[in-house]
């Protein structure tokens, strides 16, 4: 395993961004938004730790953590792996937002997942004048060594700005909307100036991008699918990326993204793809 700071590219699956924290991440990871309690959840988490997955992002919201934690157990049982070797990710719901909420809500997801530590916790969205008393209760559970980092998530430069004013520790990730129509190139300069790691959520635009002449050119010049050559890009820009599949052959499609590489000059004509355009709620202009 090679650990590398977050502006530097992962080389295989195995190898571990370090946040400040100095927990290791892994590069990419398995999204189970709208996935559903059940079957298909269950096999969808044991593919992907059978496949080398080690990352696993979901939320309270999601309703599955119940499905996730079962699908952990399974999968550590089969492949005779320790719980250590994972990465589970959750995310604290705008309701559960305050100081005595979220550290409820944390142990209710540990509850459903049948875990008794996170690798990650997040704040799910900066509702105003709510995540400031939410991010003192990770800062807690954080010093308490509850969970090994903690995060925001949908926080625009301000929210982060602010937040800082007051932490007594900066977010060590921030997980926002990230695709080529979507670059976020002025969040992604702030975010690496300070030491956060950026993690893209809907990297493959929930399907949007596909038929993006662009990404079909270079498909076909590297010999590789839309889908890899999208996360091969959110990988070369240092940013962790946790594509959403339930279908097997999928997910192992998009953890083929290691042994090739994209030219700087693709980089830039992919980022030149930017439209600002999201597949997600606006984070300065949302009401949930
Ligand atoms: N923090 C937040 O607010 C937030 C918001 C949204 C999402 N997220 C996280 O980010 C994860 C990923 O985002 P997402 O689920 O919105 O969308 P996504 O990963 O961009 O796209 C998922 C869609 O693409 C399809 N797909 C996956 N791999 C494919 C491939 N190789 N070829 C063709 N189609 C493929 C999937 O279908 P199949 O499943 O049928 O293969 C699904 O319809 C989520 O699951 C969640 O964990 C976080």
């Amino acid at each position: 395993m090679k650990t590398t700071s977050n502006q530097q590219t992962a080389l295989a699956l195995n190898d571990r961004i370090t946040l400040v924290s100095g927990t290791a991440m892994p590069p990419l990871g398995l999204g189970v938004f709208q996935v559903e309690e059940g079957d298909d959840l269950i096999a969808a988490v044991k593919s992907a730790i059978r496949l080398g997955y080690r990352s696993i992002d979901t939320a309270a919201v999601y309703g599955n953590e119940s499905g996730v934690g079962q699908g952990i157990r399974e999968a550590l049982l089969e492949t005779g792996l320790r719980r250590e070797e994972l990465f589970i990710t959750s995310k604290v719901w705008n309701a559960d937002l305050g100081y005595a909420e979220t550290l409820a809500a944390y142990e209710l997801s540990l509850q459903k997942l049948g875990l008794d530590y996170l690798d990650l916790y997040l704040i799910h969205w900066p509702v105003e004048d709510k995540y400031q008393s939410a991010w003192k209760a990770l800062e807690e559970l954080y010093l308490a060594g509850r969970v090994k980092a903690i995060g925001v998530s949908n926080f625009q430069t301000r929210h982060l700005e602010k937040l800082m004013q007051n932490a007594e520790i900066t977010p060590m990730v921030n997980q926002v909307e990230f695709h080529p129509f979507l670059t976020q190139k002025e969040l992604l300069d702030f975010t690496r100036k300070h030491n956060i790691v950026m993690e893209a959520w809907s990297p493959l635009m929930q399907g949007g991008l596909f038929e993006e002449p662009l990404l079909l050119e270079l498909a076909s010049k590297y010999g590789r699918t839309v889908a890899q050559i999208i996360l091969r890009w959110d990988l070369q820009h240092g940013v962790v990326t946790i594509p959403k599949s339930i279908r097997e052959a999928r997910i192992a499609e998009n953890s083929q993204v290691f042994d090739f590489e994209l030219s700087p000059a693709d980089m830039e004509r992919i980022d030149g793809l930017n439209r600002n355009l999201r597949v997600g709620p606006d984070p300065d202009d949302f009401d949930f």
